[in-house]
């Protein structure tokens, strides 16, 4: 979503004739996008902000916050660093050039947390997108879940759908562009929810997001993912899409948060470990091998050995391709703040590692799987890890290596996969 943000800050600076400068050393503006899901995210940014002011003692920039901290703080970022000019909450990225203009006519601070404006829809500039052959299509903003944790609900407001028709207006045009892959993205995918039925009334399913699936497959773009999905919302239908549409790609983000039936009733999930397994089946009886990857919080307040023992089931059973996990950490004004955290640091970081050791284990099996087996990977970048080798992602969105140049750039090719890592897969191109 961050990165989504992003785009669309940068596609609204470059049509008013700002330069996006990729240093804050030279830059007359430095514009903080910023995260609050976990940690100290406000302290952070701070800190940035001071770093920042250090190397520019003689020739200060005009700051700016924007993103879920900004947000949240609002108007006391101003207190907290009298080096910010301006806040811009999550749904005023668009505002962008015109608050910076008041601030350059001399308006003094300014904070804008409003809403988007009334049928505001803004076209992603091509130059704007982080990659030129994997474009973010958001389909839903906001959460209405108010799990006990999270901070979303009050930093991104209420679930709003855009419409299947400009959705679709989208994917076709990153096709057109040369794109090969979309990710439709939201907190909630699965949970769409258009206040109109524009775009995919020729479209059947059981739910809206099954229905748009369908519609955004039609346009024919290669390769179609979408995350993040929410167990209570994930409908098998989902699942029947995905047999009947190859370019809706094999992989579902399906975050389970706990094993405990307990722990997921205190922090509000809206369902049982049971339901989830349910949901898991689902994605097993599909024709292709669907990857399934998960998001796991690990010491939430009153999480005792044997709820976490649960979770180390669960995560023996599910087998998921990937696991990222976290420690809780406390946000301020969410309703498990007010419940005591009481999982020691200790205690906590040593959940981490067990989790974290069965978790390896487990890919180390999957991966192994792979060796062997031919895949069609997107040619993304030049590995990080070697320049002669080139990266990128399966229709299961595990990460491929392999020797290549890059005139394979932006293609989609078959790689025979000879070497199985922790987190990827190594191979060889079988053009060469
Ligand atoms: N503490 C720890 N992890 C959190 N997440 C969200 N809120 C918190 C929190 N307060 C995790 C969840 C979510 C992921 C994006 O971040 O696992 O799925
Ligand atoms: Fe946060 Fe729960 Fe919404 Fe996910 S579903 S964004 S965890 S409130």
């Amino acid at each position: 979503m961050n990165v989504a943000d992003t785009e669309r800050a940068t596609t609204r600076l470059r049509a008013h004739d700002y330069i996006v400068s990729d240093s804050p050393a030279a830059a007359d503006i430095v514009l903080f996008n910023t995260c609050s899901v976990r940690e100290r995210a406000a302290h952070k940014v701070l800190t940035r902000i001071g770093e920042v002011r250090k190397q520019r003692r003689d020739q200060t920039p005009l700051i700016g916050v924007m993103g879920c901290v900004a947000q949240l703080e609002g108007e006391l970022l101003f207190e907290q660093s009298p080096h910010i000019n301006f806040v811009v909450g999550t749904r005023a990225t668009d505002r962008l050039p015109a608050i910076i203009e008041k601030v350059l006519e001399g308006q003094g601070k300014v904070l804008d947390l409003g809403e988007r404006a009334e049928g505001e829809s803004l076209q992603i500039a091509t130059h704007a997108r982080h990659s030129a052959y994997v474009g973010f299509v958001p389909i839903i903003e906001g959460c209405n879940k108010f799990c006990s944790y999270c901070i979303v609900p009050f930093s991104r407001g209420r679930e709003k759908s855009r419409l299947a028709s400009e959705i679709i207006a989208d994917v076709s045009r990153l096709r057109d562009q040369g794109f090969r892959e979309v990710h439709l993205i939201g907190q909630n995918v699965n949970s769409y929810r258009p206040a109109l039925n524009d775009g995919f009334e020729l479209f059947k399913g059981a739910t809206p997001f099954s229905r748009l699936l369908r519609a955004v497959a039609a346009t024919g773009i290669e390769r179609i993912k979408f995350t993040t999905s929410f167990p209570r919302d994930f409908h098998e239908d989902i699942v029947s899409a995905l047999d009947e549409h190859e370019n809706l790609c094999n992989w579902v983000h399906l975050p389970v948060q706990s094993g405990s039936d307990k722990v997921l009733r205190a922090m509000r999930r809206g369902y049982k470990v049971s339901d989830y397994l349910r949901c898991v089946e689902n994605t097993r009886r599909a024709h292709r091998r669907i990857s399934l990857t998960s998001d796991i919080i690990i010491g939430f307040p009153s999480e005792s050995s044997s709820d976490f023992k649960e979770t180390l089931k669960l995560v023996q059973t599910c087998r998921f391709d990937g696991l990222y996990i976290f420690k809780y950490s406390e946000r301020p004004r969410t309703p498990s703040a007010k419940l005591l955290d009481d999982v020691g640091k200790e205690e906590k970081a040593s959940r981490f590692l067990e989790l974290e050791r069965l978790q390896r284990e487990v890919q180390r099996g999957i991966y192994l799987d792979y060796v062997g087996e031919t895949l069609k990977v997107l040619v993304e970048g030049v590995s990080t890890k070697s320049l002669k080798d080139m990266t990128g992602h399966t229709t299961c969105h595990k990460v491929v290596n392999f020797a290549g140049n890059s005139q394979m750039l932006g293609s989609v090719i078959d790689v025979q996969v000879t070497e199985s890592k922790i987190n990827s897969l190594y191979g060889k191109d079988l053009v060469r």
